[in-house]
């Protein structure tokens, strides 16, 4: 008697396995196959090592009576949420199943994402969320809404605490927007996913304007236009690799270090090639990204938000095998000018490094501030100090290398020695001045200037006195703002040293409950 109720069980587990593998069916998972997009369990086998990843929850089912809903249930709800292995280090999961009621969150799904996100801020491990629903699951009004809070509050307690990835990989619509929106990175794939607080339909009801889900919410447009979005991938498995990377350059969480890669490349490797590549004429542009590339181990750069705000570049790569997180003007666009995107982009970007022990390193050739009413209007004041108090918060290690421009109040924001920048290079060819020489001499001469017989050539001398006297790094060296200036080729070595003496650093703020970064 006994052992037959135990079979029945055994049975019952075993249908109840294979309903939540068959998830919505045959007919919905070859149309998610259709569409060009993984299933959410492939995703999950997808991202984890091999034979890594362990189910939570397979059975949870919804509790809605309503809509003819008691007579469907999918085990599992319509996410899968886990635990698997990447490189060997834990990481926790939701992955959202379109194919069961369009992936839509009920408040049973809610509490598994929950769960895990609990689990994972008592254990030290970060989250990644693959997104693919149809947003709050209608059937369940207000419960999905809670459920949608309960899971916004854990984004935000999580922040700071352990990294959170979310990647866009079909629809994300409405609130449901905000919990990625809350995590650190977000990762959209190409024809197949989109964001936005409303759909076309109700913007063409409100504003009447006809606009489609792409041009809409696509992932270009938040990689380009918005900056909500910090990575286009061509398909699922692409992001799903990203993630991967990404995680690589990251710590656990907030308390552990990085983990070091080793590399082949030495740190004591000369760059000769950067001794030319800044141009004799300060007003030609070259490539940063060169620059950093030179620099940094193996060339590997993971560069962030690289569609948005390309005047400052962003991004993860590795110096004498350790993590680092590089922020670098890029004269190529805007001549490397600050603007308000680029000052939003570096600064979360700092912001991101700093919460988890990443070691800065700062490339800089800054004119200064883009002028303009569409600078001033739209706030440059605000966002441009929001870069300003990211540096200055930051306690990890700071390395800078002046290439060529530091002006003005964006040579403060850099990093400089003054915000607490721990090692402040410079290049033979910096120029750490106000402004330019031309702009400068016009201001303090300009009486001279309009006396002369010969305007144009007294000006000439003017500008050719003040850059031998101010165009230079001498100045900053002479007064410790620079710590040493030193010829391109030994950038590599240098930084490399730096880190590795500044390993030890500690340093903190002044105890306090948050402080109000100028939103
Ligand atoms: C319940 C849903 C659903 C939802 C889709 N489905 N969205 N079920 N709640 N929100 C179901 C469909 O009934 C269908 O079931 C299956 O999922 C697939 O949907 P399709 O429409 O066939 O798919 P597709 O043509 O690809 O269109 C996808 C879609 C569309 C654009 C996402 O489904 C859609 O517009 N859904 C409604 C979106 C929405 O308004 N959500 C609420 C937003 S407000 P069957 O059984 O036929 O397979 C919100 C607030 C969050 O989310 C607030 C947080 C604070």
């Amino acid at each position: 008697m006994a052992e037959s109720s135990v079979d029945r069980r055994l049975l019952r587990l075993e249908e109840l396995r294979q309903k939540s593998l068959e998830a919505g069916g045959a007919r919905r998972i070859a149309r998610q196959h259709e569409k060009g997009k993984m299933t959410a369990r492939e995703r999950v086998e997808f991202l984890f090592d091999p034979g890594s990843f362990e189910e939570i929850d397979r059975f949870v089912t919804h509790q809605c009576q309503d809509f003819g809903m008691a007579e469907n249930k999918v085990p599992g709800d319509g996410v899968i949420t886990g635990r698997g292995l990447i490189d060997g280090r834990p990481v926790f999961v939701f992955s959202q199943d379109f194919t069961v009621h369009g992936g839509s969150l009920s408040g049973a799904y809610a509490r598994k994402i929950c769960k895990i996100m609990d689990l994972a801020m008592k254990t030290g491990t970060p989250v990644v969320g693959l997104n693919d629903s149809g947003g709050a699951r209608i059937q369940e009004g207000v419960e999905s809404l809670g459920g949608y809070a309960d899971i916004f509050l854990r984004n935000t307690l999580a922040s700071g605490v352990v990294p959170q990835i979310s990647a866009i990989m079909g629809p994300c619509a409405g609130g449901a927007v905000y919990s990625p929106a809350i995590t650190d990175f977000i990762l959209m794939v190409e024809n197949s996913s989109y964001m936005y607080v409303t759909g076309p339909d109700v913007v063409k009801t409100v504003t009447n304007e006809t606009v489609n889900h792409e041009n809409l919410g696509g992932p270009w447009v938040h990689n380009e236009k918005s900056g909500v979005g910090h990575f286009v991938m061509p398909n699922d498995r692409a992001a799903l690799a990203q993630i991967r990377e990404l995680l690589s350059f990251m710590p656990s969480n907030n308390v552990e270090d990085a983990p070091s890669k080793a590399t082949d490349d030495p740190s004591d490797r000369l760059c000769e090639d950067l001794d030319t590549i800044v141009p004799k004429d300060v007003k030609k542009p070259y490539d940063m990204a060169e620059v950093v590339k030179t620099v940094i181990d193996d060339g590997h750069f993971v560069e962030v938000h690289a569609h948005y705000a390309k005047n400052i570049m962003v991004g993860f790569a590795r110096l004498g095998g350790r993590s680092v997180g590089i922020i670098a003007n890029q004269p190529k666009f805007l001549s490397g000018t600050l603007d308000i995107d680029a000052s939003l982009k570096a600064a979360r970007f700092v912001r991101f490094c700093d919460c988890f022990n990443i070691p800065l390193v700062t490339f800089v050739d800054v004119p200064g501030f883009l002028p303009g009413t569409v600078q001033e209007f739209g706030g440059i004041i605000k966002h441009g100090a929001k870069l300003l108090y990211a540096y200055c918060e930051a306690t990890v290690p700071k390395l800078t290398v002046i290439t060529r421009k530091a002006y003005g109040g964006a040579y403060d924001v850099m990093s400089s020695k003054h915000i607490r920048g721990d090692v402040n290079y410079a290049w033979p060819c910096a120029e750490i001045a106000v402004m330019g020489a031309p702009g400068a001499v016009e201001i303090i001469y300009r009486n001279e200037i309009k006396a002369a017989d010969d305007p144009v050539a007294t000006k000439d001398e003017f500008v050719k006195n003040y850059e031998e006297r101010f165009s230079n790094p001498f100045e900053a060296a002479a007064r410790g703002y620079i710590d040493d200036i030193f010829e391109p080729r030994f950038t590599r070595q240098r930084l490399c040293h730096a880190l590795t003496f500044l390993e030890s650093k500690r340093d903190k703020n002044p105890p306090k409950k948050h402080g109000n970064i100028p939103l």
